[in-house]
């Protein structure tokens, strides 16, 4: 199978990006369709649907061993099996995504709500058909049973000023929305959490997701209060 194309998204690396679509719902992204599939005529007829399925590489995956059983970060350590999950690590590495279609361009098209890294190659496009794909009283499994306190996000006052200037420069990016959202969703991995107020503790530690250009610093003071300590820009 080729690519139809690759996305552009603001989420540089793995760690940030959300783990489902629909998550961080100001964050837009662009497929652009490879010119030899004539993008213009192929996807006549899209601008009618609210939403697609992204169906995608892992392509940044580094482990290729075989686990039978996986642990979901939301499972805060516990397994389960791989493919009662939405892991990366299957034996087809393919991403499924239900995305928002925000418009259809002449070479591609744009979404909203993606949970891919830049650059991800997508294989395919398919219209979401409510009629037959929503299912109401449908049962979701394990997750429904994970209880989640939601998040608060506070910047420091040398983070705001960074991020005033960054929404000056980019006054057409939601940037504070898609840093709240991202930071809501508690990125860090499951080893991290817990010893926000243990000062002797190895995983302690101020983390950082890249989004368009910016290193996006935080620390989690609380489980549930994360500070945005700085924004800085290192990346050209
Ligand atoms: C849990 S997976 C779910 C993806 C998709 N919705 C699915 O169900 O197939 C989402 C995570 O995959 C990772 N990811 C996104 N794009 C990737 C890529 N191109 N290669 C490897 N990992 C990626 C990110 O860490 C993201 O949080």
């Amino acid at each position: 199978m080729e690519p139809i194309g690759f996305i552009e998204s603001c989420f540089k690396d793995k760690f940030g990006t959300p783990r489902q679509p629909g998550l961080v719902k100001k964050a837009t992204a662009k497929l652009k369709i490879r010119g030899d599939l004539q993008p213009a005529e192929a996807l006549q007829g899209l601008e009618g649907f609210s939403h697609v399925w992204l169906i995608w590489v892992f392509h940044q995956n580094k482990v290729s061993r075989y686990h039978a059983k996986v642990h979901p970060p939301r499972l805060g350590g516990k397994s389960m099996g791989l493919f009662a999950t939405r892991t990366p690590h299957r034996p087809n590495p393919i991403g499924l995504s239900l995305v928002e279609l925000i418009s259809v361009e002449k070479d591609g098209i744009i979404v909203s709500g993606a949970d891919l890294v830049d650059g991800t190659p997508i294989l395919d496009i398919k219209p979401y058909l409510p009629e037959v794909e929503a299912i109401p009283g449908a049962r979701t499994g394990w997750p429904a049973e994970v209880v989640k306190e939601p998040i608060h996000v506070e910047f420091t006052e040398q983070a705001q000023i960074a991020l005033s200037k960054w929404e000056q420069k980019n006054p057409d990016k939601a940037l504070r929305e898609i840093i709240e959202e991202t930071l809501q969703l508690d990125p860090r991995p499951v080893i991290y959490r817990g010893y926000e107020q243990k000062d002797d503790a190895p995983y302690r530690s101020e983390h950082a997701v890249r989004l368009f250009d910016g290193d996006v610093h935080f620390k989690f003071e609380t489980p549930t209060l994360v500070r945005v300590t700085d924004i800085l820009f290192t990346h050209n």
